[in-house]
């Protein structure tokens, strides 16, 4: 652990390799706290702290982690304990999808999506949840928040997405529930279930979808920093971000 450390707030963002967690993992260096990245591939996890470095100055700290590991779960956790001592944001980026109908979902899509996109998180936060507890209780103004990209597909069912959905409308629940058991210690959990996003995950959706007609990923960044601003009172459950145009609930 390094002195300067203790000064700063510090964030960990799984997905924070590129797209949506890339850039909030981005705008949290640039607002001063220390990040560690996470994602499962060594070198993007590598570029990501190489350039949140040079554009902010603010210590970075990557780690590999394949969430769908859960021994790698757990050294993920201890690393970013050893280097950090402290968690004010836990940023819960990780995530993928497949499109298929539910009568032909295949079970190994079924198993990759439920384990990165909801075992990951449930075992990320039992295993950070002391670390999160002591932040909250040292700099009690703030607290500590877990954020959770869910999507609109948890909210409002999109035909093609039943297994993405499910995991996204789960993470919505277990967000409720960490709120509620853990808001009095200082521990605040909201999921942030947006749209289509314009990143890698919706490219092939450029032939049946305007990019300009998709979320940015600042739309997404911009909530997740309004929510490391606030006071840990507040609690906030989730925020839906719909696309503009005819129809709300609807990715
Ligand atoms: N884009 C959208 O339209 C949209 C809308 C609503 C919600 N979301 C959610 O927002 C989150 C970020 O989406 P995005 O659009 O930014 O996705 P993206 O551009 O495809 O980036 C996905 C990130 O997750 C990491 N990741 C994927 N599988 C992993 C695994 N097994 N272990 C560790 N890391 C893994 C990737 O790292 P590697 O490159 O190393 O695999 C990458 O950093 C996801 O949870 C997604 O479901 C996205």
């Amino acid at each position: 652990m390094i002195a300067t450390d203790r000064e700063r707030r510090v964030a960990l963002v799984t997905g924070g390799s590129r797209g949506i967690g890339l850039d909030i993992a981005l705008r949290l260096a640039g607002e001063g706290f220390a990040v560690t990245v996470a994602a499962r591939k060594e070198a993007g996890v590598a570029a990501a702290v190489a350039r949140i470095e040079e554009q902010t100055g603010a210590p970075a700290f990557g780690v590999a982690a394949d969430m769908a590991d859960e021994t790698a779960l757990g050294t993920l956790a201890t690393a970013h304990a050893d280097r950090f001592g402290r968690l004010d944001v836990l940023v819960l980026a990780a995530g993928l999808g497949a499109e298929e109908p539910v009568g032909a979902i295949r079970t190994t899509a079924y198993d990759l999506q439920m384990n990165v996109n909801l075992r990951a998180p449930v075992l990320l936060v039992r295993e950070l949840l002391p670390l999160l507890r002591t932040t909250a209780t040292a700099h009690p103004e703030h607290g500590s928040r877990v954020v959770a990209l869910s999507s609109i597909t948890g909210v409002a069912a999109e035909a093609g997405l039943s297994v993405y959905g499910a995991t996204k409308a789960a993470l919505l629940s277990f967000c409720e529930t960490l709120s509620l058991e853990e808001s009095g210690n200082g521990v605040n959990a909201t999921a942030v279930a947006p749209g289509y996003v314009d990143t890698d995950m919706t490219a092939h959706l450029h032939g049946r979808l305007e990019r300009e007609s998709m979320l940015g990923v600042t739309d997404v960044t911009e909530m997740v920093l309004g929510l490391t601003r606030l006071s840990a009172r507040a609690v906030v459950p989730s925020i839906v971000i719909s696309r503009a145009g005819s129809q709300l609930w609807r990715a």
